[in-house]
């Protein structure tokens, strides 16, 4: 299958203080992958380095075919490339519609018309919002606000989506009704990263996953070959 996403060797430092080291990651066009690990394991610092938030200090990041290492941002999400952050990350003080309008990019042409995401196609994704459109996105459950960070960074027509820790502080069946949409989005032909605590979750919702610890991949392989030994000594260590 054809790489959307490829990094090779990445590393990557606050300071003094390296947070990634020798990163090898890799997504299929299509697939979805979920990046497990402890609090700290360099989970988020992954997909910042990807997504242009922080410069790499040294590796390869190829994003759709194209060396993507020192491209910014902004540019990258041009090029299909969306994150819903930790911790969501909405404009307080505005609607949820504004919230959304805020990433539809219409200007994209390289999206086929029929794939292409729109505010009645996020409103069908999630009726809530459509529904609660015009209150202020903070008057909205976290589950309502969650769905909202996922559709405003679908409205920016990804070709890969990733999400860090979208089930982080909700309630489980709201949890589900998000995990729910993803086979959904997936068929429009993003591919999906998830960041995901709940191990078992990040098993059940994905092709394959990948574990980090303290800054190096610990393990990497098909989900549904993966057992969960194996997984609780990449997680935690061989001395666990
Ligand atoms: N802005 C920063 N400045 C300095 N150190 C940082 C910064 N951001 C993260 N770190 C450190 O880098 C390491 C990796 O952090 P990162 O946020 O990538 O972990 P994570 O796997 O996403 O953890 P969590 O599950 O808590 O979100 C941690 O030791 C963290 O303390
Ligand atoms: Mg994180």
């Amino acid at each position: 299958m054809r790489a959307i996403l490829k990094v090779r060797n990445l590393c990557a430092a606050y300071g003094d203080f390296q947070a990634l080291f020798n990163v090898e990651f890799e997504i299929a066009a299509g697939e979805v992958v979920a990046l497990i690990g402890a609090n700290g394991a360099g989970k988020s610092t992954l997909l910042k380095a990807v997504t242009g938030l922080i410069s790499p200090s040294a590796g390869e990041i190829a994003f759709a075919g194209e060396s993507t290492s020192r491209t910014p941002a902004h540019a990258l999400v041009r090029k299909g490339l969306a994150m819903v952050p930790e911790g969501r990350r909405l404009f307080r003080g505005m609607t949820v519609e504004d919230n959304l309008r805020v990433c539809l990019d219409r200007s994209r042409t390289d999206v086929e018309q029929a794939l292409r995401w729109t505010i009645p196609r996020i409103h069908e994704l999630f009726p809530v919002l459509k529904e609660r459109r015009r209150e202020l996105v903070e008057r909205l459950s976290g589950g309502q606000q969650q769905m909202v960070a996922v559709g405003r960074a679908l409205l920016a027509q990804p070709r890969l989506l990733l999400c860090d820790e979208i089930s982080l502080g909700l309630a489980p069946k709201v949890v589900k009704e998000i995990y729910q949409k993803l086979p959904e989005i997936r068929a429009g032909g993003t591919s999906i990263v998830i960041v995901e605590q709940d191990v078992s979750l990040a098993k059940s919702s994905s092709d394959r996953l990948y574990c980090l610890l303290e800054g190096r991949v610990t393990l990497s392989g098909p989900s549904c070959e993966i057992g969960l030994e194996a997984i609780s000594r990449a997680y935690f260590g061989a001395h666990s």
